[in-house]
């Protein structure tokens, strides 16, 4: 299958609604600056689903606010409609994509325990780097290999041959499917981020996390997820071995210096938060 044929289906199967109607409605509506909170609440409130996620997620650790969140309009008080626009995203693709129907082998619980760490790390390296907005990095990290899922649903056989290469050949998922398949994840997942009109900046960021450039729209966002990508997937804590950044992009590792030099120091407390984060996130009963 060359590229063009690769496209071409993976137009035809993502033809089938994969977003909540709702999540897609408040996504396309803060797109608008005229956008009331009362609107946005109404929206939302259609699925009354979302609304008790939504609710729970404010109102967890991960948000940390004192006082008790009791309804949709507070909450977009309280976080901004663009935090609140990343919840709804957040718990909508998550039950989008739990993967039914996916590869064998290929476990969507590990995968999500995945990009919630590098969501996680994502949010703690934007907070300290004050690159980008930490809430814009947790999406962000939270999407970024959401092209792997696609594939292990709907191309098994390429799924399967990547698969097979990354045993047997000790390959990374990413280096396997260069020289097997006509498009990667990363090129999959964007294509689709694109479709559902996410903001162009989440658009580059799952394009390009394995192949930083310049002219992106967010290259802060896109060299944060990177490096997040690189340390959850190279930080072992418990071993105590050095972690291999070679593969960083040059600017981003000397712009995140600081980081990367310390990463044993605070990837500690970071790891507890992405268990709950994962707690909160993944549990099944909270799923809606
Ligand atoms: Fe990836
Ligand atoms: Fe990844």
């Amino acid at each position: 299958m060359d590229s063009k044929k690769f496209y071409q289906k993976l137009d035809r199967v993502l033809g089938i609604p994969t977003l909540p109607v709702v999540a897609f409605k408040v996504n396309k509506m803060l797109q608008d600056y005229d956008i009331s909170i009362n609107e946005l609440t109404k929206t939302i409130e259609k699925d009354q689903a979302i609304v008790s996620k939504i609710l729970r997620l404010v109102n967890s650790a991960f948000y940390g606010f004192q006082s008790k969140i009791e309804t949709v309009s507070h909450a977009v008080i309280v976080l901004g409609f663009n935090t609140v626009r990343n919840a709804v995203l957040s718990v909508s693709v998550i039950k989008a994509f739990s993967g039914k129907d996916s590869f064998e082998g290929f476990d969507i619980k590990d995968f999500w325990r995945h990009s919630v760490g590098v969501a996680t790390v994502g949010r703690h390296l934007a907070g300290q780097t004050r690159l980008d907005n930490p809430d814009d990095c947790f999406i962000a990290g939270l999407l970024h290999d959401i092209g792997k899922v696609i594939l292990s649903e709907y191309f098994k056989e390429s799924f399967g041959q990547v698969w097979a290469s990354v045993r047997d050949d000790g390959l990374s998922f990413y280096e396997a499917e260069k020289n097997l398949l006509p498009l990667n994840h990363a090129q999959i997942g964007g294509h689709l981020a694109a479709k559902w009109q996410l903001p162009l900046s989440l658009v580059d960021t799952i394009r390009y996390h394995h192949a930083v450039r310049e002219g992106v729209s967010n290259l802060n966002q896109l060299m944060i997820v990177h490096v997040a990508d690189i340390i959850v997937n190279t930080h072992n804590v418990d071993s105590g071995t050095a972690c291999d950044f070679s593969n960083i992009y040059p600017k981003a590792a000397k712009i995140m210096r600081p980081q990367l030099e310390t990463v044993s120091d605070w990837f500690p407390p970071v790891a507890t938060e992405i268990e709950s984060a994962c707690e909160l996130l993944l549990k099944p009963e909270l799923s809606y």
